[in-house]
């Protein structure tokens, strides 16, 4: 009883001040009011019983808020909500309560995000790791068959050489992407935009393409676009993307050929690179922007892919403020398309 008394009368010291300087000027006014002495000490002594009385019941009141308070954020800490909805407070503290619930709810997404980041982490190594193995595994298989003693047979020697030489070109590729998609998620990945003739570009770019595709028999063609048309990017970046989809282009096409060209839109150029090759199925075409995703694994490892090529293409037209789109058709060819500001 006692311990209650003083714990509900502690709980109210922070208004005090308050309760002092009131008392203070009543009794100032009681002793210039009133003349009898007898009557002011009666008076006075009724005001600070009564001011100690309310002393006690609002310090009561602040100590259940205070315990309400406390009690929630126990609970939050223990992870006893699972909806914001079960948080809740006396009526007057709603507004406080309204807060918590928003911070409850924030909290909570906060969390899941770090889930499913530490979730896409451990997805990305535990791809990076299967990934290096079958090259490195490949590479170890050829030498060992060669120390073996196949190094001295003329009838596969070479061959073998060449095959492992070709993973070794597969490691450098995958370790390329690796590095390109460890500088996008680090944000250092600096882009440097600039206005440049799109015309011009597009066409120094096919140059130095068409031999690949000759060797392939493919017909690499730029349709020339308006030589005055300017495009704002950044061509270091650019590169890196054209270098991509026209390689795709080449890799997932057997005959025909590859077409690029530029629309001119109000406000903006279109890019186009289109192919007569192999198609991607329908139910692929959205998942083909994910890492290490491939319709066909062993075809693309086959041409040197390393199934990040687009989710690279993707994060940097993203970072022009654009985006990739793409159409196709099984068996007959795909175009792949973005815009960049004029
Ligand atoms: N022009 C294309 N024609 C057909 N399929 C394509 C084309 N471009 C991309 N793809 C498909 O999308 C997948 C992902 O492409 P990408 O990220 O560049 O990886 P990869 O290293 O395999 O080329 C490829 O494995 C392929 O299945
Ligand atoms: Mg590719």
């Amino acid at each position: 009883m006692w311990n209650d008394i003083k714990s509900n009368l502690s709980s109210a010291r922070v208004y005090l001040l308050e309760f002092l300087i009131i008392n203070l000027i009543v009794i100032l006014l009681i002793i210039i009011i009133i003349g009898s002495f007898a009557i002011e000490a009666w008076l006075i002594a009724l005001l600070i019983f009564f001011s100690i009385i309310l002393l006690f019941f609002l310090g009561r009141k602040r100590k259940k808020e205070l315990e309400d308070i406390k009690r929630t954020i126990n609970n939050i800490r223990q992870n006893v909500y699972q909806e914001p909805e079960e948080i809740k407070l006396g009526k007057n503290l709603s507004i406080l309560e309204g807060d918590i619930k928003l911070m409850f709810e924030k909290e909570k997404e906060d969390i899941e995000n770090m889930k499913r980041l530490q979730r896409v982490r451990s997805e990305f190594l535990g791809n990076v790791s299967h990934e290096l193995r079958t090259p490195i595994f490949a590479i170890q298989g050829y030498l060992e068959t060669l120390l073996g003693g196949a190094l001295n047979d003329v009838k596969v020697n070479k061959y073998f050489l060449e095959k492992a030489n070709q993973h070794t070109v597969n490691l450098n590729n995958l370790l390329n992407d690796l590095i390109d998609i460890s500088m996008i998620e680090s944000g250092e990945m600096r882009m440097s935009f600039r206005y440049f003739k799109v015309d011009d570009y597009l066409k120094n770019f096919v140059n130095e393409m068409a031999p690949f595709a000759k060797e392939k028999n493919l017909e690499l063609v730029y349709h020339p676009s308006n030589e005055r048309l300017q495009l704002f990017g950044d061509k270091d970046r650019l590169r890196q993307v054209m270098n991509n989809l026209v390689q795709n282009a080449i890799k997932y096409t057997e005959k025909g050929k590859i077409e690029i060209f530029v629309e001119e839109e109000e406000k903006s150029g279109k890019i186009i690179i289109k192919d007569t090759g192999i198609g991607i199925p329908d139910e692929d075409l959205n998942r083909i922007f994910e890492r290490f995703y491939r319709v066909d694994k062993a075809r693309s490892r086959a041409e040197g892919g390393t199934g990040l090529g687009l989710a690279i293409v993707k994060h940097i037209v993203e970072a022009h403020g654009s985006k990739v789109e793409v159409k196709s058709k099984l068996g007959e060819g795909t175009e792949f398309s973005f815009r960049l500001k004029k």
